[in-house]
């Protein structure tokens, strides 16, 4: 016999948006929880309050150090805090500004990463250093009491753990890694400043950000959606302390080549441990991957630009060493094809999900004994965004 018809749960009327009633279900345990309702992933209104706790207070993922080696070296980001320029200066420190003018607030710079003498507004010529000082601003000295000491950028906090950059609006938030906890001892062996981003791919994708993450953070889809591809993989679950999750699979070779493919590159000899017998996939929360690996690791952003809408960064890195070796472009292309396969097909089943997520008779499903990690982050989601 059929099952009976389930019964949507409607927000509207059934205590409103944000009960927590409606998230109980979540956050039991794994066998009997429920995936999150479907407005998670469609409504405006839970987005912005999701924009406003999960998002704007925490830690932003930039980039790395080596992409801005010399002075005047910048990035030019968009984040859910705004656009954000982060740029080295003539001392060699890396410092990050909110990418308005003080003038009349244009952006600064467009996104994307450049070299720049100095950070000129495209509409009335204001000029600032690299250091944020304001240096001209044309016909301003006519204004009584201007003083261009009083209009330099404004700064954002800004922290470097082993190179990689992030940022942060909120100046009470924890230091980054109070914030991620165990994360930085555990992953201490993979020498992330010795790290190069090598090239960095850009991809618009119509499904809200927790689709992909969510993706991104389990293996039950890869023998169907990556099926002629990566093929089946096969994960654990891991232990954390702090704001991140990850799974782990276990494998002597590096998964950043195709399944059959030697990977050419010599595994990172700092590593020691399980880091050094298999890849970890990480969420470092709310929307960062680093995805780590024996030679290599790529870390992929997934970016909100609406409820149904997320720009999906990805940035591929190997150690500097490697780099070095004679016949590393060549050899790298193995890589890229092997990371380009892969998420262009995570990308593509995104927007599936997400349409069947728009019916209005989606009701929360079960979660499969292989998608612990999904359950762990979408409790973080729930606490976060709605409280315990
Ligand atoms: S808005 Fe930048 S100079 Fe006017
Ligand atoms: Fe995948």
């Amino acid at each position: 016999m059929p099952a009976a018809p389930a019964k949507a749960s409607s927000p509207a009327s059934n205590g409103g948006l944000f009960d927590p009633a409606h998230y109980a279900a979540t956050l039991g345990e794994l066998g009997a929880a429920r995936t999150l309702p479907a407005w998670c992933y469609t409504d405006g209104e839970f987005h912005r309050r999701e924009m406003e706790r999960c998002f704007r207070p925490n830690w932003h993922f930039i980039g790395h150090e080596s992409e801005m080696r010399e002075a005047g070296d910048y990035m030019s980001i968009d984040l859910a805090i705004g656009p954000i320029l982060a740029v080295r200066g003539k001392d060699g420190e890396v410092r990050a500004f909110a990418n308005t003018c003080r003038h009349r607030g244009a952006r600064l710079i467009e996104a994307g990463q450049g070299t720049c003498k100095t950070i000129s507004c495209p509409y009335h010529a204001w000029t600032y250093n690299l250091t944020g000082e304001l240096r001209g601003a044309p016909s301003m000295n006519e204004v009584p009491g201007f003083t261009r000491e009083d209009w330099g950028l404004i700064a954002i906090r800004l922290e470097s753990y082993e190179g990689f950059l992030w940022i942060t609006a909120n100046p009470d938030a924890p230091a980054l890694e109070t914030y991620l906890g165990d994360f930085a001892e555990r992953f201490r062996c993979y020498d992330f400043a010795a790290m190069r981003v090598v090239r960095r791919e850009t991809y618009d994708v119509p499904c809200n950000w927790k689709v992909l993450a969510e993706n991104a953070l389990e293996d039950y889809h890869t023998g169907t959606v990556h099926a002629g591809s990566l093929g089946q993989q096969h994960s654990v679950p891991v232990q954390c302390s702090g704001n991140w999750c990850a799974l782990y699979m276990p494998q002597e070779t590096s998964i950043a080549v195709l399944p059959g493919e030697t990977a050419p590159f010599p595994h990172i000899a700092s590593l020691e441990g399980e880091p050094a017998h298999g890849t970890f996939f990480t969420m470092l929360y709310p929307n960062t991957q680093f995805a780590c690996t024996q030679d290599c690791l790529w870390c992929v952003t997934f970016h909100p630009l609406g409820p149904e809408h997320t720009q999906v960064r990805v940035a591929f890195c190997f150690p500097e060493t490697t780099v070095a070796r004679p016949g590393f472009a060549q050899d790298a292309e193995k890589y890229f094809h092997r990371w380009i396969i892969g998420i262009e097909e995570d990308n593509g089943i995104g927007p599936v999900q997400q349409e069947g997520l728009r019916s209005i008779a989606s009701v929360p499903g079960p979660y499969g004994p292989r998608e612990f990690t999904v359950h762990e982050m979408n409790k973080w989601i729930i606490r976060t965004v709605i409280g315990d």
